[in-house]
């Protein structure tokens, strides 16, 4: 039998490490090697991970002309729909950032200065739980591309598609489980997809949406009827958004004439959010040509990453695809890779600091620190990366996979902005890197050390930029996701997002 080592490419040198890694350590000078073959090489690639190109292929999609989308853009961004009406789904979600927020960590409500979205948004002096630093503990990961997502949404998946039939999003008769119900037991109130489920739960969070004192002591369904009856101008809500005219918007985007109290329930809400969101499908990028046939839509170099990202480590590549599979870029598993731990937390851990990932939801130990992957597509806008938002370069991200205990070690808080909570990261981050450590020798898959040199590591970096739709970064192909002065504001209470600089969005 050949020795294992004598089936590589020459790509690299494995070294069994103390820790009973794999450990891939990149040869020099063998892109240049390989070049003649790289189109059929990466065909053969292709072809073995059955991709296709295009993650959106046999979904039913909305179009954001449709009036369902667009009755849902504007509850969106309406700050109607916070408790205190300063702040909105936008705030954290803008078009612009990829549908995230360009920041670390969220602010929600109480900011400075509501319509202020990205860097520079503040929370007030002085306001419930102010400790100078963002108040919500994880990343906002972007909206676009949200309806390719199949079994789950959230870091932790805590909705999550109990059917999981690919390319169906929830909708396979197996219901959606949500925060509102048990682990495993669906919830009926979830709608039929995960982005509509999902839509229930950022107006209940206090920190969010819903501010400290609206509602308080009450329900997340006392919240909900709440804010309907302020859109359907009825009931407990008669008179909060004087003259508003949600009641024509919600007649013509589900061609009914009933009145407000049947036609403005919370399912309808979360229906035409939904819509809007799943309207935000951003995958015509370069590898998808290139994938659909066309040699030169990506440059060698991006050729020569997408190798590295397709072989397995101990096969001399960087082994993302492991996790980050299929035309969407995740197998929505989750695992712990030991992002560093900043920010407020979920309350876990001796600090209080610390945030358990996916063990929050399972209780099981393999899922201790775990975090969904995250997809690929358009990383140009939708930074910071992580759960906790703790990269703010892609660089780093991705430096952060190859030697997870070196990140750790050299992890620099100063990439942050510095109100972001960094005072537990230590400890944190320590105990995330030794559950990790454990994992390997239990042989719970994580991520694998692999040392590329520099050409290799840029040419990795090509080809996620290869990944970016270029309408991600042309604020004019957005357009028809923001709605300007065009577009009815059926309350007045619209966000039009600006920049620290006052410029809008
Ligand atoms: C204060 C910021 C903030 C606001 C406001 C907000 N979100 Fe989020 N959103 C987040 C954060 C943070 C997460 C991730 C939380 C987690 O995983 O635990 C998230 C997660 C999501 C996800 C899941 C994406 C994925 O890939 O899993 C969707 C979809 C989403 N939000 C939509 C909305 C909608 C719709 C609204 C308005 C009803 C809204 N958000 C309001 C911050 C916010
Ligand atoms: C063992 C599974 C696994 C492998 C292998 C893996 N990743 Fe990841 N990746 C993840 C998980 C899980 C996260 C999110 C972790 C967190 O935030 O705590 C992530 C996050 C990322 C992010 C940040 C995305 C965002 O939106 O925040 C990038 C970029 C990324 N990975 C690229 C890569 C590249 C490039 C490789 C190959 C060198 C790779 N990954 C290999 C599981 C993996």
């Amino acid at each position: 039998m050949k020795p294992r080592n004598s089936l590589f490419l020459g790509l690299c040198t494995l070294l069994l490490t103390s820790s009973g890694m794999w450990s891939c350590i990149g040869g020099s000078n063998n892109s240049g090697k390989a070049a003649p073959n790289l189109n059929a090489q990466l065909r053969q690639l292709i072809r073995e991970h059955g991709l296709t190109g295009d993650p959106a292929k046999g979904r039913l999609l909305p179009s954001i002309n449709d009036p369902l989308a667009q009755l849902g853009m504007k509850l969106f961004f309406t700050k109607g729909l916070g408790g205190n009406m300063d702040a909105a789904c936008v705030s954290c979600h803008h078009p612009v950032f990829g549908g995230s927020d360009g920041l670390s960590l969220p602010i929600g409500v109480d900011a400075v200065d509501p319509d202020l979205i990205g860097p520079g948004r503040l929370h007030q002096a002085g306001a419930h739980g102010f400790d100078g630093g963002p108040t919500v503990p994880r990343n906002s990961p972007a909206t676009f591309n949200v309806a390719l997502w199949d079994s789950s949404l959230f870091w932790d998946s805590r909705v999550e598609s109990l059917g999981k039939s690919a390319g169906f999003n929830g909708g396979d008769g197996y219901g959606i489980r949500t925060p509102d119900t048990p682990f495993g037991e669906a919830d009926l109130m979830a709608g039929t997809n995960l982005a509509a489920a999902q839509s229930r739960f950022p107006v209940t969070s206090p920190e969010e949406m819903r501010a400290f004192t609206f509602e308080a002591g009450n329900d997340n369904t006392a919240v909900r009827d709440h804010l309907v009856a302020r859109l359907g101008d009825f009931g407990i809500g008669a008179g909060e958004l004087p003259g508003n005219t949600w009641l024509n918007e919600f007649q013509t985007a589900f061609s009914s004439s009933a009145g407000a109290e049947e036609l403005i329930t919370f399912e309808r809400v979360v229906e035409a959010i939904g819509a809007y969101e799943r309207s935000q499908t951003f995958v015509d990028n370069p590898w998808k040509d290139f994938v659909e046939g066309d040699q030169n839509a990506i440059s060698r170099s991006a050729k020569r990453g997408a190798i590295l990202f397709f072989k397995p480590v101990e096969d001399g590549g960087a082994g993302c695809v492991q996790c980050h599979s299929g035309d969407f870029f995740t197998d929505e598993q989750h695992y712990n890779i030991a992002v560093p731990q900043v920010g407020r937390g979920k309350g876990d851990g001796g600090t209080g600091t610390d945030d358990f990932g996916r063990f929050r939801e399972t209780g099981q130990s393999e899922d201790m620190y775990a975090f969904r992957t995250p997809s690929l597509l358009n990383l140009a806008v939708s930074g910071p990366y992580g759960h906790s938002g703790a990269y703010t370069s892609l660089e780093a991200m991705v430096r952060h996979h190859l030697d997870v205990e070196t990140a750790i070690a050299n992890y620099d808080t100063s990439q942050l902005d510095p109100t972001v909570q960094t005072g537990d990261w230590q400890v944190n981050s320590q105990a995330a890197l030794n559950d990790l450590l454990q994992k390997r020798v239990l042989g719970i898959q994580t991520v694998m050390n692999c040392v590329l040199n520099e050409q290799e590591f840029q040419d990795l970096m090509a080809f996620l930029d290869a990944l970016n739709d270029p309408c991600v970064l042309d604020r004019q192909c957005l357009d028809p996701w923001i709605p300007d002065g065009s577009v009815s504001d059926p309350d007045g209470q619209r966000l039009n997002g600006k920049d620290q600089f006052g410029q809008p969005l």
